[in-house]
């Protein structure tokens, strides 16, 4: 069976020797938009790019607002900002994610709390966030959600669309409604994935997305903000710009800012990518479709997306039976030079983390021990 996959691997990227797991590709106006900017020298945090490039991805998200950063984690550490998360604050997140949803959370200074996914999105599970708050959270007085347990309050709540599989949506949004939580995306995977016909990113108060370089389109390093509140766009602008106020020549600053601008440079990449993305998407999409039916034949089951969504498919995932087969897999898929990976160590079992309050994670820690993500780039000539 392992090597029947290595050989479909093979045949699905017969280009390549070493088969990556996601490869950025370009083959349209990348090299122009970029020369560009090095024709006009406005390389840095001012040029004509940035704009276009929120532009561009507000209008294909069909989010109001979009404020591009240096990278993904600096789009969600401000948008957990500015959902007014802070010191001592609690921010309830999936276990099974990126480290960089939890380092944003640390840097300000809260504490993650971790819930379980569910099986089928990968991603936060609305009956485990039900029943933690149940259990844990009251809204007092102040209109704010406690958490009886730590009596700190519970500011945010961070769904994160693993591997570009909308989290559902309506249920989280409900409960984060019925509570006072503000609703975070980390849509730092899901560039391309709709949920219910809505662009992930977009449900939320504020969302982050990344176009890191194993992202479905890159910037190099880049990330946005997605907002549809007008507000909170401007104040995202603001402090992600050192606070300046604007001014032709005086240097005045109303609070801390942070240098989170994404440069010019980054975001003609970006434009040039983001035109291509609608055919990476489908590209990728029948990839997916083709390692599923493969799957099928094989009785191997690939994570495929849910009715009320439409997955970007950034990484494809396959379902092993046991941790000795998802190692096995690993170790010999590598070797014969088909890249796989497990996903992320579960963020409660991390050393980092460990003091960190969490539900029973039997999902979490069945789904890491088993999956692996396998090669999954725009495949062309
Ligand atoms: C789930 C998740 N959150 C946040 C990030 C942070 O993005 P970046 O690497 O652009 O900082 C990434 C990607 O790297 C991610 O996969």
């Amino acid at each position: 069976m392992l090597e029947d996959f290595i050989r479909f691997a093979r045949k699905l990227y017969p280009q390549q020797d070493f088969i990556p797991l996601h490869a950025p590709y370009f083959a349209g106006n990348e090299s122009a938009y970029v020369q560009a900017t090095l024709d006009s020298t406005f390389v840095s945090s001012v040029g004509e790019y940035v704009d276009k490039f929120e532009q561009a991805i507000a209008k294909y998200t069909g989010a109001k607002h979009a404020i591009a950063t240096v990278n993904g984690t600096a789009a969600l550490h401000i948008a957990l900002k500015l959902a007014g998360v802070q010191t001592g604050d609690e921010v309830i997140t999936q276990s099974l994610t990126f480290i960089a949803t939890c380092n944003a959370i640390s840097y300000c200074n809260a504490q993650p709390v971790f819930v379980d996914v569910s099986a089928d999105t990968l991603g936060l599970d609305v009956h485990s966030l039900a029943d933690f708050l149940a259990e844990h959270a009251e809204v007092r007085d102040d209109g704010v959600c406690w958490n009886k347990h730590s009596q700190r309050p519970i500011r945010a709540c961070v769904p994160m669309h693993s591997l570009g599989f909308p989290v559902k949506l309506a249920g989280l949004k409900a409960l984060c409604e019925q509570y006072h939580i503000a609703l975070v995306e980390d849509a730092a995977e899901s560039l391309g994935s709709y949920y219910h016909g809505q662009h992930t990113g977009t449900q939320g108060l504020l969302a982050a997305i990344s176009f890191n370089g194993n992202k479905i389109i890159t910037t190099g390093g880049g990330g946005m903000i997605l907002t549809n509140d007008e507000q909170l766009a401007k104040q995202a602008k603001h402090i992600t710009t050192t606070a300046k106020v604007p001014h032709r020549w005086r240097f005045e600053h109303d609070q801390i800012g942070y240098n989170y601008r994404m440069p010019n440079l980054n975001a003609a990449l970006g434009l040039a990518q983001l035109e291509a993305l609608p055919g990476y998407v489908d590209n990728k999409r029948a990839t997916a479709k083709a390692y599923q039916d493969w799957g099928k034949q094989q009785g191997l089951h690939f994570i495929a997306e849910q009715p009320e969504s439409r997955a970007n498919y950034w990484l494809n995932a396959l379902l092993l039976d046991d941790a000795q087969t998802q190692e096995n897999w690993l170790e010999q898929s590598n070797a014969a030079g088909v890249m796989t990976r497990p996903l992320w160590i579960p963020m409660h079992q991390l050393d980092l983390y460990q003091q960190a309050q969490h539900t029973p994670m039997p999902i979490t820690e069945d789904l890491a021990q088993r999956l692996i993500n396998v090669p999954s780039s725009v495949r062309h000539d």
